[in-house]
């Protein structure tokens, strides 16, 4: 039996590259290897974006890039959350075994409570519970997210464990977070602290959308220090970040020279960012250009979606009524 992999991306804007590289990327091989399921997250985008306007265009938008990023739809289901109604009522049961406290300490909740106080709702307080009926609903033994993601992670395997004691069934897997290589990824912002994508405003992170020119700007406004004045000083953490941003992009080699230069206080970030600018517009463009063309076909999509949803409604149906049955219902 083929291992089963989900993951899902919120519908909130357009995909950046810590999405690819934290999970899009890992999603790319695994449909190689596995029975995935990979989702768009609408009703998790509720919790913060409640507007019709975000979720029609967005979740098209997220659709056409799992395409042109190299997702099969004959290989994968590709189906948007709300397309799977089982996923409210499962949900609805996790909610009965999660408690108040745990849910309160979540770093995802405490950080949006934050940058939010006037929208502190309840969905933002259930959000890991919501996340573990995605996975849940599948049986996944896999989870390709990045390294933000671990805590939910680990809350879906308390989650699984406690039904599965509570009901006195070994019922749920308990899904473990997955990336090739080992170590989740965290691809850092333009801002020199945090992670690409942190603010929903999106000014710290670069869009799989971005022209050649937004790109370019971007990197070369991207944080850095007054440079290195010690000889193979370690680096502070905002330039580490663009370094990091280099290894991700560039090629060995470059990466290497910059490394060197910097230990030997010669570097200058202008080149640096350059280099990188024209990497990223490299790796980006021919991305777009799919994205765009792709997103030009409604039919198709539609027809991509609907697909996904009747193969991930199948595996969700059967779990639910399981999932009744175990209950009591
Ligand atoms: P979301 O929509 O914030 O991000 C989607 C995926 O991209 C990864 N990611 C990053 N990885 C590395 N560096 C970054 N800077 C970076 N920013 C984002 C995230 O780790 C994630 O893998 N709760 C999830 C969506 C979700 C989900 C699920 C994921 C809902 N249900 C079930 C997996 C399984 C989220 O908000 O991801």
């Amino acid at each position: 039996m083929k291992k089963i992999v989900v993951s899902g991306i919120r519908p909130t804007g357009n995909l950046h590259l810590g999405n690819y590289f934290g999970a899009v990327r890992n999603f790319i091989r695994m449909q190689e290897e596995y029975n995935c399921y990979f989702f768009i997250a609408d009703y998790h985008s509720l919790t913060t974006h409640p507007h019709p306007e975000h979720l029609r265009q967005n979740v098209k938008q997220i659709l056409a890039t799992y395409i042109a990023c190299g997702l099969d739809p004959e290989k994968v289901a590709l189906y948007a959350q709300s397309d799977l109604p089982e996923t409210a009522e499962l949900y609805l049961f996790m909610n009965m075994n999660a408690y108040l406290g745990e849910l309160e300490r979540c770093t995802s909740f405490k950080d949006k409570a934050r940058q939010n106080p006037n929208n502190v709702n309840a969905g933002l307080l259930t959000y890991p519970t919501l996340m573990a009926t995605d996975i849940l609903i599948h049986h996944a033994d896999l989870v390709p997210v990045g390294k933000d993601q671990e805590q939910h992670l680990e809350m879906t395997r308390v989650f699984a464990q406690r039904f599965n004691s509570l009901y006195g069934q070994d019922y749920f897997k308990l899904p473990q977070a997955f990336s090739y290589g080992g170590d989740l990824v965290k691809i850092p912002g333009l801002d020199g602290s945090g992670k690409m994508g942190k603010s929903e405003s999106g000014n710290n992170a670069i869009f799989l959308t971005d022209t050649d020119d937004v790109i370019r700007k971007k990197i070369m406004r991207a944080t850095t220090d007054s440079g290195p004045v010690e000889m193979n000083q370690e680096k502070p953490e905002v330039i580490a970040n663009l370094f990091l941003l280099v290894k991700t992009l560039c090629a060995p080699e470059v990466y290497d020279a910059f490394d060197q230069a910097y230990k030997n206080c010669s570097i200058r970030y202008g080149d640096l960012k350059k280099q990188l600018a024209e990497d990223t517009v490299k790796f980006i463009a021919p991305l777009r250009n799919k994205i765009e063309a792709i997103l030009a076909d409604d039919a198709y999509l539609e027809k991509v979606r609907r697909q996904g949803m009747e193969k991930a409604h199948e595996s969700a149906a059967k779990t639910v009524r399981e999932v009744r049955g175990i209950i009591g219902f």
